[in-house]
């Protein structure tokens, strides 16, 4: 990673995939700063235990409009900046279409797609003044193809990569890059909450659902949350920007 300490933060950071971010992150020797935020303080409290390095924990909901300004503005006054930023709070909810009303709608973009379009914009100042910036959206290959009963999360993380690429094109020359990572399934409390929810409509068992996503994957498993931050934190040492990556048990070794 990267040869100098940066100032990081990590939404979503109390479980699953941003967890794993924050763990790998705690191991680096450079004791990069670490700001994580949720809303389940234990988790975020939790998720920082043993860093070396400076932490800030900031429970706080990313749907609300003025959160992701807020937490911009709290870790520039504590550090004097910010370096990278990882886009990791999404929720999926697994609905057939015409269940798909307009809150849960609303609140997946707005969650999903929304929100990091403001945790972004709130960075970009800062970013731009100190010509480096790093911004890695987790979107998914559901950014990338259709699959069905999950229409709200499809559309938002299909939108989330068109915010990442037309801002990397625009931030280019300022020094900041803009990525998105799109990992298949991944082993995460959020893939069990959908499959609770699909075992309900199937009749089949979570772990025969389990089984079932884990095959349909170039890999044949499930991705586990290290693989996915591993991959999220290459973005940092690299100049590349606007790319959504593809990210599988197949394909892993090659980003
Ligand atoms: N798991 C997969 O198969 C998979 C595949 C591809 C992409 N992804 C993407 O990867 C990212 C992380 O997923 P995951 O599987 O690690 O999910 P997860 O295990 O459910 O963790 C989600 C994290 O986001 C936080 N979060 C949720 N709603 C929030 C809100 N309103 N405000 C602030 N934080 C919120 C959660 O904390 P609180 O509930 O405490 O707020 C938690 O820390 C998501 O964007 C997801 O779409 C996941």
């Amino acid at each position: 990673m990267a040869e100098k300490q940066l100032r990081i933060l990590v939404t979503g950071a109390g479980r699953g995939i941003g967890r794993s971010i924050v763990d790998q992150l705690k191991k680096n020797p450079l004791q990069h700063k670490i700001a994580v935020t949720a809303r389940t303080e234990s988790e975020l409290t939790a998720a920082v235990a043993g860093a070396t390095g400076e932490t800030l924990v900031i429970p706080a909901d990313a749907t609300d409009s003025a959160v992701p300004q807020k937490i911009i503005d709290t870790v520039i006054s504590q550090w004097g900046g910010i370096d990278a930023i990882f886009l990791n709070a999404g929720e999926a909810q697994v609905l057939p279409i015409e269940q798909t009303t307009d809150d849960v709608w609303n609140h997946i973009l707005n969650l999903n797609t929304t929100a990091p379009m403001r945790f972004l914009r709130s960075a970009t100042p800062q970013m731009k003044e100190q010509k480096f910036g790093r911004v890695i959206v987790i979107a998914s290959i559901a950014g990338l193809m259709g699959e069905g009963f999950v229409t709200a999360y499809t559309a938002s993380k299909h939108a989330v990569i068109g915010l990442v690429r037309s801002a990397a094109v625009e931030l280019q020359k300022y020094g900041i890059t803009v990525n998105a990572l799109c990992p298949g399934y991944v082993d995460t409390p959020m893939l069990t909450k959908g499959l609770e929810v699909s075992a309900q409509r199937t009749g089949k068992t979570i772990n025969e659902l389990r089984e079932v996503l884990a095959a349909k994957q170039p890999g044949g498993r499930l991705l586990t949350a290290d693989e996915v931050a591993e991959a999220a934190l290459s973005f940092i040492d690299s100049d590349g920007t606007g790319q959504a990556l593809w990210l599988d048990a197949a394909t892993k070794k090659f980003y």
